[in-house]
């Protein structure tokens, strides 16, 4: 049995993060969250860090200490998704306020600190929202780069183009400058984009399941998932809510669900028109070097009976 990865979890969340967060509080031999970082995305940061922490109490893990991390993006004023995620971020089940604290510091110092005391390459960055936090601690400490074992986040499209505008998915689109430093620094990256994200849709069915877990946490989940995908059944008719953020915890248990290819990842800066596209190229076309595993394709019914199985646990 190999040791537990140590992840830390930058998140905005946001009823998918939620589920992505419970996942892995729930694979313990497979990830030990060593901590988690709220970033400013789905909601304000004054929300994304208390979402943060009742997703902790939901999950009975209030040791993880949470940090709170930018408030706003590089270069952009901050566009939320409230639209989608309903005022609180949390919008479906009715969970009282956190008990447990913030945790002192800002989530940046933490990823640097975090990076520079663990040895190196036994650190998993897990980001779900816009890259701001990630980004910034590349900034203010190019030394950690090397150090990171993996970064597995979730954003971009290529295939499935936008779903914040036609070009963009909406946590590259938030901050573009954070991504293009991101994709450029030479970290190994898995990136669970839309074109991957949209097929793994909760259907009735799966959602039924979440309920006949029949704990707190089932329900929870539920409901989260009810409230969510009434956004993306109007847009794109879809039978069910994407679970965006699940797959880069589901990708750290069971990577075999998961199919993709090596390709380069440039980020759009330059232009309002496309900012925040993911411009991947899956053919091979340019002379851009490989800085991505970009994944196009999972095994939805694993995928669900993983999670489902897993959130049983709580
Ligand atoms: O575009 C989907 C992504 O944006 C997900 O991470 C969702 O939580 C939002 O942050
Ligand atoms: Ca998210």
């Amino acid at each position: 049995m190999t040791a537990p990865r140590k992840i830390i979890i930058d998140t905005d969340p946001g009823q998918d993060d939620a589920v992505a967060i419970l996942l892995a509080l729930a694979s313990p031999d497979e990830i030990e969250v060593i901590g988690i970082t709220a970033v400013a995305g789905n909601v304000p940061l004054s929300l994304t860090q208390k979402n943060a922490r009742i997703i902790c109490e939901l999950a009975g893990k209030t040791h993880i200490p949470v940090y709170a991390g930018c408030e706003r993006p590089l270069a952009h004023t901050l566009v939320t998704a409230e639209h989608v995620h309903g005022k609180s971020g949390l919008d479906g089940p009715n969970l009282p306020d956190p008990q447990m604290q913030l945790t002192e510091g800002h989530a940046v110092d933490y990823i640097i600190d975090t990076l520079r005391a663990h040895p190196a390459n036994s650190v998993t960055l897990c980001p779900l929202g816009p890259l701001t936090n990630i980004a910034t601690a590349f900034q203010k400490a190019p030394d950690i780069i090397g150090r990171v074992q993996e970064i597995i986040l979730m954003g971009g499209a290529y295939f499935e183009v936008g779903n914040i505008t036609p070009a963009a998915e909406f946590n590259i689109y938030v901050d573009p400058e954070a991504a293009d430093i991101v994709f450029k620094s030479g970290a190994h990256i898995v990136v669970m984009p839309l074109d991957v994200t949209h097929k793994v849709l909760v259907t009735k069915a799966r959602n039924d399941a979440f309920r006949n877990i029949g704990s707190p946490v089932g329900e929870a989940v539920a409901k989260m998932t009810e409230f969510f995908e009434r956004y993306d059944r109007e847009k794109y008719g879809s039978e069910g809510a994407p679970l965006h953020d699940p797959c880069v915890t589901a990708y750290l248990i069971r990577p075999e669900l998961f199919k993709g290819r090596h390709v380069n990842v440039e980020i759009e800066t330059g232009s309002s028109l496309t900012r925040g596209m993911t411009v991947a190229d899956w053919w091979d076309v340019t002379d851009r070097a490989p800085n991505a595993l970009f994944i196009g394709s999972v095994d939805a019914n694993g995928f669900f009976s993983l999670l489902t199985q897993r959130l049983a646990q709580l």
